[in-house]
């Protein structure tokens, strides 16, 4: 069953950023409520600093159940926290330092661990048998993230999935490292078995620069392109876009 794609536009990159935070508040109460625990795997680059930045602040942050709150990641460059391009250490500062969640809640991506030169594919070995453990599963099962939330590149990509990479075609290893971007970069990146498991994702795609791939993306059936191929088997997905991303849509997709 593919999943129904819910669009969603707002007048500009603030109020998604409100709109994201929501989200991901809510989610988070009402898995908690419902499970006892709340999963959710983030994205780097710079479209969810702000969203980022809001749960930091009221009235995101008193209300966020951040002791059963767990965050993961789903693609890190290997590099160090340290670094302007480590998405961990980007959340860290944009976020994490600033609310109550345990140490042991936040599951970084050991991209610092790799090299930059040959990046490392026991690390991502190592975030496969973290999350497995996490989750308890029996070899060969995959985990059910509450929430994901991805971004896309004006060239299609979402996550470290790059177009024309064989990471695209994985259907065993739900982390895999990879290479390219920009920055170009080794990195670890969850692949589509685990991104199409979850019971929720959003896009949050900002900015007139990523209008034309919106449109190809959401208009052209059958694209091939790694941000089109994201389909959850069982879950929910949603396209939050600021109007600017949103320009190029035919009105009726909106
Ligand atoms: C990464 C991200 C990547 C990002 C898109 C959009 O680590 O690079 O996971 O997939 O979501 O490249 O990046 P911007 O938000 O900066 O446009």
């Amino acid at each position: 069953m593919t999943s129904q794609k819910e669009i969603i536009v707002v007048p500009n990159a603030a109020e998604m950023a409100r709109r994201a935070a929501g989200i991901f508040k809510s989610k988070a109460i009402e898995r908690c409520r419902t499970t006892g625990l709340f999963t959710v795997a983030l994205s780097g680059g710079s479209t969810p600093v702000a969203m980022h930045r809001n749960l930091a602040s009221e009235p995101f942050r008193k209300s966020i159940p951040w002791k059963r709150t767990h965050i993961f990641w789903v693609d890190e460059r290997c590099v160090p926290y340290t670094d302007s391009a480590s998405n961990y250490g980007a959340t860290r500062k944009d976020f994490l330092s600033s609310v109550p969640i345990p140490r042991d809640n936040v599951h970084p991506m050991p991209g610092n661990m790799a090299s930059k030169e040959n990046g490392s594919k026991e690390m991502a070995v190592a975030y496969e048998r973290e999350i497995s453990r996490f989750f308890r599963l029996n070899s060969g099962k995959l985990p059910v993230f509450d929430l994901i939330f991805l971004g896309i590149g004006t060239d299609g990509h979402t996550a470290s999935l790059f177009p024309e990479d064989g990471a695209l075609d994985e259907q065993e290893k739900f982390i895999v490292q990879v290479k390219g971007g920009n920055p170009d970069l080794y990195r670890l990146t969850m692949t589509f078995p685990i991104l199409n498991r979850a019971s929720c994702i959003v896009f949050l795609v900002s900015g007139k620069r990523k209008a034309p791939m919106v449109k190809s993306l959401l208009e052209n059936t059958g694209t091939t392109l790694p941000a089109g191929r994201v389909e959850p088997i069982n879950g929910r997905l949603v396209w939050l876009l600021d109007r600017e991303a949103g320009s190029l849509l035919s009105s009726r997709k909106k």
